[in-house]
């Protein structure tokens, strides 16, 4: 088990389309193990493989508080099957987009599919955090941000800011420690 380095934007390979996954072997309960151990250590509730470089379609989440005992999900080729028309308006964060934060309407519910680690199929219906952080997640697997829901202005600026800092820091981490990890979505 590693911590991986999170892929931060402008990193093109966030924009990939991320391949659905057709076997759980050894390979992908590492890749399931260390995504769990990065997300953890980031800290964020969410996490889909295409963070940490992999364009599979695997997420990993634990929306449980932090005086709460852990509660890691994994979710195999998740799929949106129905959305709510009422919206919902959440803070976002990501780990691939550090330090900035803004509000994001979605589908106040959604309805996923996805297969479990017996590559069993599952379904579930979700509200609230845990219906904003699948459908945050999802778009990761499909290359999408969440700064794609916002204004191309405020998108624009952040895109900015970004490829500055990482001309600036080539190979710096820009994650500080004692960051809020509440508002990470993932
Ligand atoms: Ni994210």
């Amino acid at each position: 088990m590693a911590v991986r380095d999170i892929l931060i934007i402008p990193d093109k390979r966030l924009r990939l389309k991320s391949a659905a996954v057709q076997a759980v072997d050894k390979r992908l309960r590492a890749l399931i193990e260390d995504m769990f151990e990065t997300m953890y250590a980031a800290p964020g509730i969410g996490l889909a493989a295409i963070q940490i470089g992999v364009a599979k379609r695997v997420v990993t989440m634990d929306l449980a508080k932090k005086d709460e005992p852990k509660q890691p999900q994994v979710f195999i080729n998740p799929e949106v099957v129905w959305s709510s028309d009422e919206k919902a308006t959440y803070e976002e964060g990501c780990l691939s987009i550090p330090e900035y934060y803004e509000e994001v309407e979605r589908p106040k519910a959604v309805k996923v599919t996805f297969l479990d680690l017996d590559l069993k199929p599952q379904e579930i219906e979700a509200s609230g955090l845990l219906a904003t952080c699948l459908q945050h997640e999802i778009d990761h697997i499909n290359g999408v941000l969440f700064i794609d829901h916002i204004s191309k202005l405020k998108r624009d600026m952040v895109m900015k800011k970004f490829k500055k800092a990482a001309k600036k820091t080539e190979g710096v981490k820009p994650l500080a420690e004692d960051e809020e990890p509440s508002h990470y979505i993932g």
